[in-house]
């Protein structure tokens, strides 16, 4: 292996993807030798980030970008950019897997302003205000929330595993939204029924995460960190708010932030800090954090100081929940894999 580090960021060109880069560059030791993959859903976006990344840094010499075209929505495109990648790399150091999200569709404002006036720490924490719509399916005829935010990124890593293998950590990227999800419903794994698919799909990467872990780091030496980045401004929610709404929606975050809330760092750089943390940082022997058991959390004081939270993670219970569904996208990844070599996809 040569010095040279590989880091490879989904979602790369915008919000907590750019964060997660730029704190990369200003972590890592400008003598070591870097090399960022950004991957993006269009050409336009990873060129566009690639360019502000050079401005980011232009006095750094050791260091070179790449890019994928990834939409985790297709899992035709997840196993080509895999297939890209395996070919371009012997070894990848850092595989963060932020990109994902929701299919929102609004606030229930109604909803909204009685959950602020009655716990506003907790509003802005945990929203059930937040609208999403139910039964979106993806190209493979999955459901799509879960596709995004847990099977693509499942069977990436595990097609990746080849030249993560050795010392290469997985960064998952889930939220402190997971703490208001439903509880596990098997008969809807691939929440296509739930009207919080969003929130579901990030308690159930915390169940991945728990299956996976300890197996990953037994049998391949790849460390998976779950981790999550607080709560920062981003796009992840733009499309529903104008600029005054998005005034009203900064103006709190900083309220609760001042009433005791650890988790409005708001600022996407700050956000990136556990994911960050967990990949160049996390020393699992010495801490005695071990990869399976923490997930670690982007959090703040009052004054906006970031610092990292940890919390215990990866039960038994956990465990055996994250087995069933790792069961289920294993089966879901080869049929897909059926139909994408059949050239069946498009339907
Ligand atoms: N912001 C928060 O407070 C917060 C809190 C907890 C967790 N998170 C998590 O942080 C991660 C990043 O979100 P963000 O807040 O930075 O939001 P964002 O600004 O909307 O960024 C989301 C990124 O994911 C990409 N993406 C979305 N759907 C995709 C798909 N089907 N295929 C490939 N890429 C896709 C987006 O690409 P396009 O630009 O092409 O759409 C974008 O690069 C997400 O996993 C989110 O759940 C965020």
């Amino acid at each position: 292996m040569s010095g040279r580090k590989v880091a490879v960021i989904t979602g790369a060109n915008g919000g907590l993807g750019y964060a997660i880069a730029c704190r990369l560059l200003d972590k890592i030791p400008q003598t070591v030798p870097l090399t960022i993959v950004v991957s993006t859903r269009h050409m336009r976006k990873a060129v566009e980030t690639i360019n502000k990344l050079r401005k980011y840094c232009p006095e750094r010499d050791l260091l070179s970008f790449d890019y994928v075209l990834l939409d985790l929505g297709s899992l035709e495109s997840v196993h080509e950019v895999a297939g890209q990648l395996l070919e371009r790399y012997k070894h990848i150091d850092y595989l963060f897997l932020n990109a994902g999200g929701g299919d929102f569709a609004g606030i229930d404002w109604v909803g909204a302003t009685k959950e602020v006036l009655k716990n506003p720490i907790d509003a802005m924490t945990h929203p059930k205000f937040k609208k999403e719509r139910i039964g979106k399916v993806s190209v493979d005829g999955i459901g799509w929330v879960f596709q995004i935010n847990i099977l693509a990124n499942y069977v990436l890593s595990k097609r990746l595993l080849p030249v993560l293998s050795g010392g290469g950590r997985v960064i998952f990227i889930g939220s402190v939204e997971a703490e208001i999800a439903y509880p596990f419903d098997e008969k809807d794994m691939q929440l296509i029924h739930t009207d919080q698919a969003y929130v579901d799909s990030k308690r159930e990467l915390e169940y991945v995460h728990a299956a996976i872990a300890q197996k990953w780091k037994a049998e391949q030496d790849v460390l998976v960190y779950m981790t999550h980045p607080g709560i920062c401004h981003t796009a992840i929610f733009a499309d529903h708010l104008n600029w005054l709404t998005t005034f009203g929606m900064l103006f709190l975050f900083y309220v609760v932030r001042w009433l005791g809330s650890p988790w409005h760092v708001i600022d996407a750089y700050k956000g990136a800090a556990a994911p960050v943390f967990a990949a160049i940082e996390a020393v699992p022997e010495e801490t005695a954090d071990p990869a399976e058991t923490v997930n670690y959390g982007s959090a703040c004081d009052a004054w906006g100081q970031s610092y990292i939270r940890r919390k215990a993670t990866g039960t038994e219970e956990e465990k055996k929940i994250g087995d069933v569904i790792v069961e289920e996208m294993e089966k879901l990844s080869a049929d897909a894999l059926q139909r994408i070599n059949l050239g069946e996809t498009q339907i």
